[in-house]
Parts: C-alpha cells; sequence; structure tokens
C-alpha cells in the first residue's frame, strides 16, 4: 500500500487520544485460527487491546485472535433472537462476542468453544470482566469434538451458533438438536438483484446466494441429495456456484421441503461478489426424504456429500 507509513501517521493524529497503534491487513486470512496478516504502520508495536461491544468489554490481542467489529450487528441480531435462559453452544466462540452477550444479556448458560489456545485464553478472560464466568463454559476443543460432546451434555444447549464462514458448513451434520445458526460466504447473487442484471453487469453468477447456501446445506445433511446433482463443486468450501442454475435451485427446494425452517440471512458484502450469510434452522424440522423422482445417477469426482 502506497504512503501507509503516511496513512498511519494521519489516522494517530486525527482519530483521538485512545488510538496508539495503526495496523494494516496485508493479505486475506489464511491461518486456521482466522488471524489477520498485519502490518504495524503507525505508533506503538503493541496489540493487546480492549474493545466495548454491546455495553460489554472484550479483551483481546489481534496478533493472536480473529476479531472483526463490523460483525456488532450479527452478534446483537443473534442474541437477541436466542430464548431468554437458553443452553447455548458456541462451537466457533473467539473470544466470546456472542457467548459473553448471550449469558449476560439473556441469561444463558453458553458452551463456548474454540480450538485457538489464545482465543480460549481470552474468553475466559471476558466473561470474566464482565461478571458471567458462572454461565460461560469455556471449552479448547475441535468444533466436531465439542459438538459430539454437546450430544452428551445434560441439559443439551439448545442453540448452536457456528461463526466460521469458509468451513462451517462441513460441521453441520454434527450437530444434535436445536435451533442452527451458521455462517459461510457465497458466491451466488444478493436476494434483491435479479441473477440478468447481474450477469449484465459482468458477475458470472446466476446462481442467488439464498439457493447456494440452501444447496450446500443439503450436501451435507443429505447425502442422497447428491445423486441429484451431478455436477462437481457443490461442497461446503465455497465452491458450488459454478454448478448449473437449475440443478441448484432443484437441490435447494428440496431441501426447503425437507427443512422448512431454513432461512438464510445476508450479513455483509466482504468483497465484490462474496457475501456472508447466516443460514438458520431447527434441527427437528429435518424431514424424511421423499422417493426419488430420477433414477440416482452416478457420482461425478470431487462431489462427495462431505
Ligand atoms: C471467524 S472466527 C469467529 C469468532 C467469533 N465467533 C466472532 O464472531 O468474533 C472463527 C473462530 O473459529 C476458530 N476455529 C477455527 N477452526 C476451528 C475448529 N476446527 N474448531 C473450533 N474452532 C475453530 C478460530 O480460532 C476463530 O476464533
Amino acid at each position: 500500500m502506497p504512503y501507509k507509513y503516511f496513512l498511519g501517521a494521519v489516522l494517530l493524529d486525527k482519530t483521538g487520544t485512545g488510538v496508539t497503534t495503526v495496523l494494516t491487513k496485508t493479505d486475506n486470512i489464511s491461518d486456521i485460527f482466522r488471524v489477520y496478516p498485519q502490518e504495524l504502520i503507525g505508533g506503538r508495536d503493541v496489540t493487546l487491546t480492549e474493545h466495548r461491544e454491546a455495553g460489554l468489554r472484550f479483551r483481546l490481542d489481534v496478533r493472536s485472535v480473529y476479531w472483526n467489529s463490523r460483525l456488532s450487528h450479527e452478534h446483537a441480531r443473534i442474541v437477541s433472537r436466542i430464548p431468554k435462559g437458553a443452553v447455548v453452544a458456541d462451537v466457533f466462540a473467539g473470544i466470546g462476542p456472542f457467548a459473553v452477550p448471550a449469558a449476560r444479556h439473556r441469561g444463558c448458560t453458553v458452551h463456548a468453544n474454540d480450538l485457538n489456545p489464545e482465543s480460549y485464553r481470552f474468553l475466559v478472560e471476558n466473561a470474566k470482566l464482565n461478571g458471567v464466568d458462572s454461565l460461560v463454559l469455556a471449552h479448547n476443543l475441535d468444533g466436531r469434538e465439542f459438538l459430539e460432546a454437546c450430544g452428551r451434555m445434560e441439559p443439551p444447549p439448545s442453540v448452536y451458533i457456528m461463526n466460521l464462514p469458509a468451513i462451517s458448513l462441513a460441521f453441520l451434520d454434527a450437530v444434535p438438536t436445536g435451533s442452527v445458526y451458521a455462517h459461510c460466504f457465497t458466491r451466488g447473487h444478493k436476494s434483491h438483484i435479479s441473477a440478468s442484471s447481474e450477469v449484465g453487469g459482468g458477475s458470472v453468477s446466476t446462481v442467488s446466494a439464498q439457493d447456494d447456501v440452501c444447496a450446500r446445506v443439503g450436501a451435507v445433511l443429505f447425502p442422497d441429495l447428491i445423486s441429484l446433482y451431478p455436477s462437481a463443486g457443490m461442497l461446503p468450501d465455497g465452491s458450488l456456484a459454478e454448478g448449473p442454475a437449475s440443478e441448484v435451485a432443484r437441490v435447494a427446494a428440496e431441501v426447503r421441503r425437507r427443512i422448512p425452517s431454513i432461512h438464510v440471512h445476508e450479513v455483509r458484502d466482504v468483497a465484490p461478489g462474496k457475501l456472508m450469510v447466516c443460514v438458520q434452522y431447527i434441527r427437528e424440522n429435518v424431514v424424511a426424504p421423499a422417493a426419488p423422482q430420477s433414477p440416482p445417477r452416478k457420482r461425478t469426482q470431487g462431489s462427495s456429500g462431505e
């Protein structure tokens, strides 16, 4: 980035007394713990900080844990939907921006999990800092292992929050019964944009975000659906929108029939043509598959139902 140190100096000078350090993101996130690659462009090299959100305090070190202030609305939206007093499982909890307010503002017991030992450490600290350490039970496990443990908990969680958009859909088959809020990325077009206008505007996707995500949920929960969708690419890693739109729509329609509660909420634009969404549904509502309408077709290489 040209003039980065100049920009760093201006930001330090003009953004008020609280700012002591200016960092810039240097690349896309590729780290498994979703930590931004970053560079110091102004001020002191101190990355331990305290952030305020939802009237609460969150301590974190941006060099070792994930944080994104742009998700504050999404944190608040989901917390406001959780029934008061519910038992919640936050599978990819980070430093606690869903878990701590759910405990503090909704009186929930929250099993909050993160694989990053540093996130776990701050999660424990933030629960204590906000007076909810008796309600936030922290775990430091892989998400799948944690979900398996949830199935044995007494009382079991009734709400599952899964904010690891790059791969969270791949964990859906491990969720026991309950309300599910899983975040993911999609290259499908937004609901208010028609496919034709987007194609006219130069984008390639003719699949809607809604259909893309419903179909990918189906690929994980209903392996039999893969036989209706022979094109490669319908995997929970974001590579779906390659398939013919009509086939994706067909699978999505079947998923909506089997999970009537499914809903895809558009969260924010991450990059041009890349949208973050939250797919929400109630796991109990999964209904038995209908008899296949056409003979099962052979799987194409790479189209496994993982
Ligand atoms: C996108 S961040 C979201 C954190 C938090 N929910 C938030 O909104 O700020 C995803 C989190 O998942 C954690 N993570 C990555 N892979 C994981 C896995 N296999 N099991 C459990 N946690 C994982 C990362 O360390 C990271 O803190």
